[in-house]
């Protein structure tokens, strides 16, 4: 059995139709009326120790309830969850121990505690010694730079600051299962840089991760598997470079000429390409696909047109495909 087992697993929320104002209040509390919402609709997953998962998804399509299941916060309406061979419901204090969430949208931290104070707390909680606590807390601070954040309320941290807080919370008791669901919302270019960096050294030590983001730079470079949701359903589930490798093959080779060249002769040096002008008579870009020709080929075939002054290539990125998954552009086959 994986790590982390979801078979079939849902969850439905049920919201009151309530028609707006005190009419509509009074009228509710006579016939009431509510529709039936499935967040997580029949969901398999099978996650193995030591995976990083990459789950994505429009917004609203049911992320952040699946973490909720996955970690016990809600209990589902039918299916079944199993975290090394655990229930998240009925085995809640030993998988406590087991697993670390984080929220990137609300902060786990206590609002009128300095953030020592809340560390402290869940150092007792997770019953962590003093001296494992001091360690831990100080390799936190070589990457997160905690000193600055520790004496600060909860309610009074900045952003950045209270996501480095969380961060530490979550991971403080060292679990080997950690979901981070939108952990670089909201965070400035550096400090994204340092805690993706983090995450990197939380992966490399062993830690199952599960991670959702509408940020796919969170994703690139971090997990190698990747899972796609839609209004509830696992519409993708498979490698990420695969993915890219099967439906980003466009390359971009972008070109700098010393001659102005005709687009026609270009085109005719290079059948099957896309030719497009650029912003001056000497710089053109040239579409292609990877499969079909290298960059390589193409730079040779233009040589004898003219001199190269300066070419470079740009790849689509995983956000490409994504974007044109979740427009319904892209069918992916789920695995
Ligand atoms: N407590 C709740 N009560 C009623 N409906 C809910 C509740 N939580 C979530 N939903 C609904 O379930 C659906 C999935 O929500 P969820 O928060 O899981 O989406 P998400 O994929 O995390 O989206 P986002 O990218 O915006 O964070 C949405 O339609 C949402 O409105
Ligand atoms: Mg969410």
């Amino acid at each position: 059995m994986a790590l982390i087992e979801a078979r079939q697993l849902t969850k439905t929320f049920r919201r009151p139709d309530k028609d707006p104002g005190l009419r509509g209040a009074v009228k509710h509390l006579f016939v009431r009326r509510f529709t039936d919402k499935v967040a997580v609709d029949h969901i398999d997953l099978s996650i193995e120790a030591g995976e990083a998962v990459a789950y994505v998804g429009p917004n609203g399509a049911g992320k952040s309830t699946t973490v909720k299941l996955l970690s016990g916060i809600l209990v589902p309406t039918s299916g079944e969850v199993r975290i090394d061979g655990l229930s998240p419901q009925r085995d809640r204090i030993a998988l406590a121990h087991r697993i670390g969430v984080l929220f990137g949208q609300r902060t786990q931290l206590w609002w009128d505690l300095p953030v020592s104070e809340s560390l402290a707390v869940l150092r007792d909680i997770y019953g962590i010694d003093h001296g494992t606590y001091r360690k831990r807390l100080a390799r936190f601070d070589d990457v997160l730079e905690l000193g600055e954040v520790l004496p600060v309320l909860g309610r009074k941290l900045s952003l950045g600051q209270r996501m480095r807080a969380d961060l530490t919370a979550a991971l403080l008791h060292a679990p080997p299962v950690v979901y981070l669901d939108e952990p670089t919302i909201g965070l400035d270019l550096a400090v994204k840089d340092r805690v993706r960096e983090f995450f990197r050294t939380v992966r490399d030590e062993g830690t199952t991760v599960m991670l959702t983001s509408h940020d796919l730079g969170d994703i690139e470079g971090f997990c190698r598997r990747l899972v796609i949701i839609d209004e509830g359903r696992i519409i993708f589930d498979g490698d990420l470079q695969a993915v890219k490798d099967a439906f980003a093959r466009e390359r971009i080779l972008n070109l700098e000429t010393e001659t102005a060249l005709p687009l026609e002769a270009v085109r005719s040096a290079l059948p099957g390409a896309t030719v497009e002008a650029g912003e001056t008579p000497l710089h053109l870009a040239v579409r292609f696909d990877r499969f079909v020709m290298t960059a390589g080929q193409a730079v040779t075939a233009l040589a004898p047109l003219t001199n190269l002054v300066d070419f470079h290539v740009d790849e689509p990125s995983i956000e490409d495909v994504v974007r044109r998954v979740y427009s319904g552009e892209l069918q992916l086959d789920a695995a």
